[in-house]
């Protein structure tokens, strides 16, 4: 990724390139989603890169210019993403890694990666945003430590990377872009990218941004930090985002909005998705598409083509899945059992 936006991208030397085969993730039309919302609806499948989320592109921009300063190790805060994206790219640029996180509330799949690229977890009795003050000090406090959460301006410059590409696919900027918001850095990266894209040139506009958070944990719909975020979608568990400035920024410039839904909202746009376009992403994904069902209902939705961007792949948090469902009890290995659960599979969907 960073080979194909050099120029777009902060400096970086040759030898200290930290890459993985990042970015150029697919965009995918989505016509059952486009009939329900009355618009050409994509989805920017970022569940497709190395880690399985968007993290990565920012994360080899962050690794690649921490080893080019000399730091020896990296550290973050996370709700899971963030830390197995650092926990790789640590492993790839030859730094160690540290990351804090809070306890019991990171997705299996999340956890696993962690533990598979080796990095150092720090499980705190407090949530994400107590667990990113936490990390701030730790970069204070040392020389050699970066900082790799999205406050580190290398992580946006990444991310940013995004919007290119949708308007490269597209041939032009789409008129709506859905996404989910978290800690708010992927709105205001998405957001700078359409907007030097544009002022290069290769634009005349820029999208309107709708930004999605979770119901229980949205402190921007409200207009004040939330102590203790709840939701299931744990990717955006987040009471005090620190891109708040940004994500409101690219809500007003680009005369967009930022919504709350609930979770019943996202759990029922991941199976939408999953059942009827075949794309299995997190819950925390489907935020924006959530959102977008949401405005559609109320007769609200943007007209054009909207880009939903899917921030992570469904098999990092299985946990929601499992929980209300179970694979079935074993039959006999036998023709007429196997034929008769055919039946039953197509009975339910009709002739
Ligand atoms: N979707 C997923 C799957 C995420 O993991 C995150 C953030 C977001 C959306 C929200 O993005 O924070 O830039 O607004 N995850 C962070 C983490 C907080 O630690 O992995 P944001």
């Amino acid at each position: 990724m960073i080979h194909g936006y050099r120029d777009w991208l902060p400096e970086i030397p040759d030898h200290a390139i930290a890459t993985i085969g990042e970015g150029d993730t697919p965009l995918i039309e989505a016509p059952r989603v486009s009939e329900r919302v009355g618009a050409r609806v994509h989805l920017k499948f970022e569940g497709m890169n190395p880690t399985g989320s968007f993290k990565d592109r920012g994360m080899t921009v962050a690794l690649s210019r921490a080893k080019a300063a000399g730091n020896r190790i990296c550290v973050c805060a996370s709700t899971g993403n963030t830390a197995a994206s650092a926990a790789a790219y640590a492993a790839r640029a030859g730094l160690e890694c540290l990351v804090v996180v809070p306890a019991g509330k990171i997705a299996m799949g999340k956890a696993v990666q962690i533990l598979a690229h080796g990095a150092e977890i720090v499980q705190i009795e407090g949530n994400f945003d107590a667990a990113l003050k936490l990390s701030r000090r730790l970069d204070e406090d040392r020389e050699d430590v970066a900082l790799v959460n999205s406050v580190n301006p290398d992580r946006i410059e990444g991310q940013k990377t995004a919007a290119f590409e949708v308007c490269e696919v597209l041939g032009r900027p789409p008129d709506a872009l859905a996404i989910p918001v978290g800690n708010a850095g992927n709105i205001t990266a998405y957001w700078k990218g359409f907007r030097e894209w544009r002022d290069a040139g290769h634009a005349d506009s820029a999208p309107r941004m709708l930004g999605f958070q979770a119901e229980g944990a949205s402190p921007l719909v409200a207009g004040h930090d939330f102590e203790d975020p709840e939701t299931v979608a744990s990717a955006i568990r987040i009471g005090s985002p620190a891109s708040k400035e940004g994500a409101l920024n690219a809500m007003r410039e680009s005369g967009g909005l930022i919504e709350s839904v609930t979770d019943g909202e996202i759990l029922a746009a991941q199976s939408f998705l999953a059942r009827e376009e075949g794309v299995f992403c997190e819950p925390a994904s489907a935020a924006g598409i959530a959102g977008l069902l949401k405005l559609a209902r109320e007769g609200r939705a943007p007209e054009g083509t909207i880009v939903s961007v899917l921030t992570g792949h469904g098999l990092k948090d299985p946990d929601v899945i499992l929980k209300n469902a179970k694979l079935p009890e074993p039959v006999e290995a036998t023709f007429e059992a196997v034929a008769s659960r055919m039946e039953r599979a197509l009975s339910s969907t009709g002739p």
